[in-house]
């Protein structure tokens, strides 16, 4: 019998470019190979680090009489979801004094991405007609954004971010797209160490995307999935969350816990939707109704998230010896990176490769966007150094084992391409 599903109906999908990368990658046999493609912390033997404290949380978790294997309820685990509100807002956060936030344990930071987009496709008619408000997103952004909003039925477009000749936040070009975006917009922002570029808003940047946000009444989008991994400080990365949680902005936020817990396939997050302040009677209406929807896309979606990791989680979060632990372990990890930063900048000029490189200790978080092109990133592959064509690489793929002759090909491919220099220093 012939197929009903041909290749007209059901054409072969792109492979993710980030996952060739890494089978490339891994059928490499040269002992000189390294991966910086995946966004997931190594140490400096190049080995997967299980933060100190959740292999501790995981022991207790795994003991104890109260752990067992029962479905969650359809929202997730209470108690990780009321740590994970004061993570992102802060213990002192009016938003949850008021009761002014509603939000649900998912599937990591792409559940939670996934579980908004699909409730502002169905949900969100800002201009009373039927349509779909559009989702802008930075250009570049990570590669899932728009997928995600995409298969959740929303249009999208981008505002600008990157401006390539300075490796800079093109910041007047972000607030003139914010400001002539429709009212009433979805505006996807990176709560801290923005993927791919590194490059994330001073504070008082934020504080003028904030007003141009009120102005318009656009609807803010959080992703949030690198909080205390960028800076090592949990609050410190929440400044841009916080910030427009303060201007009684309505928003939400995606939380992953998969970077700075190290607890990637666990697949630990939160989706936060928060309301502007009104009467104690319409924000509880309010938070109730949109609670209620979001639990029946949830069921449908998944019936109820997964519980070992959030029990993890929720251990590290609610336990005030563990919490101290865990941020000591943030401050290794972002300690780390911020080392291998610097060390890179200062290789590359001590070797004199053309260019500048102080871009590199600019940005902030898993992610530097290096300046080189695809030809060059395609060159660095035959030399066994594996990134994504974009010329992102990730920075916990860098050790003092490897960063020599990381630095020496780089140096060789950049010395070897015409027309790199003018480009990395705006000629
Ligand atoms: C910007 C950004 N958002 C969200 C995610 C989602 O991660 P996860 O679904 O593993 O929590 C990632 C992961 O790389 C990311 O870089």
């Amino acid at each position: 019998m012939m197929t009903a599903f041909t290749s007209t109906t059901v054409p072969e999908a792109p492979e993710d470019p980030l996952f060739s990368v890494m089978v490339a990658f891994r059928n490499d046999s040269s002992e000189k190979k390294i991966d910086l493609s995946i966004g997931a912390y190594r140490d400096n033997q190049e080995k997967v680090w299980i933060l100190p404290v959740v292999k501790k949380a995981t022991a207790t978790t795994a003991m104890s009489p109260d752990y067992n294997h029962e479905y969650l309820p359809i929202i997730g685990l209470a108690r990780f979801i009321k740590a994970a509100q004061r993570v992102c807002l802060g213990n002192s956060s009016d938003v949850i004094k008021d009761n002014r936030i509603t939000s649900l344990q998912t599937i990591s930071g792409t559940g939670a991405l996934h579980l908004g987009a699909l409730f502002l496709s169905k949900f969100y008619r800002p201009d009373g007609s039927n349509n779909t408000p559009t989702v802008y997103m930075s250009s570049p952004t990570w590669s899932n954004h728009p997928q995600i909003f995409k298969l959740a039925g929303l249009p999208t477009a981008t505002y600008r971010y990157f401006n390539a000749s300075t490796r800079s936040l093109d910041f007047d070009g972000m607030l003139t797209d914010l400001a002539a975006a429709p009212p009433k917009s979805i505006i996807l922002l990176h709560a801290c160490a923005h993927n791919p570029t590194g490059i994330d808003p001073n504070p008082r940047q934020w504080e003028q995307i904030a007003t141009i946000m009120a102005e318009r009444h656009h609807f803010a989008f959080f992703d949030s999935a690198y909080q205390g991994f960028a800076s090592g400080s949990l609050d410190r990365d929440a400044i841009a969350l916080r910030l427009f949680a303060s201007y009684g902005l309505e928003m939400c936020i995606a939380q992953s816990f998969a970077k700075n817990c190290g607890i990637y396939g666990q697949r630990v997050g939160c989706f936060h939707f928060i309301t502007s302040p009104a009467t104690e009677a319409d924000t509880l209406e309010t938070v109730t109704r949109i609670g209620s929807q979001l639990t029946a896309l949830q069921r449908a979606c998944i019936s109820n998230p997964p519980a070992y990791g959030a029990h993890v989680v929720s251990l590290i979060l609610n336990t005030p010896d563990l919490f101290e632990e865990w941020e000591e372990d943030l401050r290794v990890m972002s300690g780390r990176i911020m080392h291998m930063r610097q060390q890179l900048r200062i290789k590359l000029e001590a070797l004199g490769t053309p260019g500048s490189w102080h871009h590199i200790t600019e940005q902030i978080g898993m992610f530097s966007y290096t300046g080189l092109t695809t030809d060059q990133c395609l060159q660095m592959r035959e030399m066994h150094i594996y990134m994504p064509l974009n010329g992102r690489i990730s920075m916990a793929g860098l050790n003092l084992k490897n960063l020599d002759y990381f630095v020496k090909s780089m140096d060789r491919v950049v010395r070897e391409t015409e027309g790199f220099s003018k480009v990395v220093n705006g000629k």
